[in-house]
């Protein structure tokens, strides 16, 4: 016998009328939702796989042209002392050190833990951010102490007629994006 036992058969007719969905209908309808809820989840699935793809391979594929900029003379600045140079943008604050007589460093001057300025201490040889104390090697950018997550954007020099010429940047680690 079908229905609720509990339950007058109008009462049950009514209910019938606006739930008119049979349980062998309804278990039906539930899969095909399932199905199509599958379908769509991995079809989102796939849509990101290929664009993360795509976007890789636009990265590999350098299309970064980094600009080519003189930033100081050769033998401009005297040992140990740094120079603030802005590098590839306007806004974007670099510093060149001169290492020793013949080694020329530079980097971004944006720390990357919290963006303080980095400076640099010739006594300590390395790039110092006075904000946490987070301290970067001056011979290639990674981090020697403290908080910073990231080595510091390291700027590629060449000399060229007598000039340092920025040409490019990359980052310890990482492929060189020149
Ligand atoms: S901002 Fe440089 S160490 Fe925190």
């Amino acid at each position: 016998m079908s229905g609720n036992p509990g339950r007058c058969p109008k009462e049950e007719r009514l209910w019938r009328e606006e739930f008119s969905v049979s349980s062998a209908e309804q278990a039906y309808v539930e899969r095909r939702q399932f199905s199509r809820f599958l379908v769509l989840t991995s079809g989102a699935m796939f849509a990101g796989q290929v664009w993360l793809m795509a976007k890789s391979w636009v990265a590999k594929a350098g299309s970064v042209v980094w600009p080519r900029q003189p930033v100081a003379a050769v033998g401009e600045l005297p040992v140990g002392e740094a120079k603030v140079f802005q590098y590839p943008g306007p806004n974007d604050n670099c510093l060149l050190v001169r290492v020793s007589e013949t080694q020329y460093a530079a980097y971004s001057q944006k720390c990357t833990h919290l963006s303080c300025a980095v400076i640099y201490s010739a006594e300590k040889r390395v790039l110092e951010c006075p904000c946490h104390q987070g301290y970067f090697s001056i011979d290639d950018g990674h981090v020697v102490q403290g908080p910073p997550p990231r080595p510091l954007p390291r700027v590629e020099l060449e000399v060229s007629g007598g000039q340092l010429i920025a040409k490019g940047m990359s980052v310890f680690g990482e492929r060189e994006r020149e």
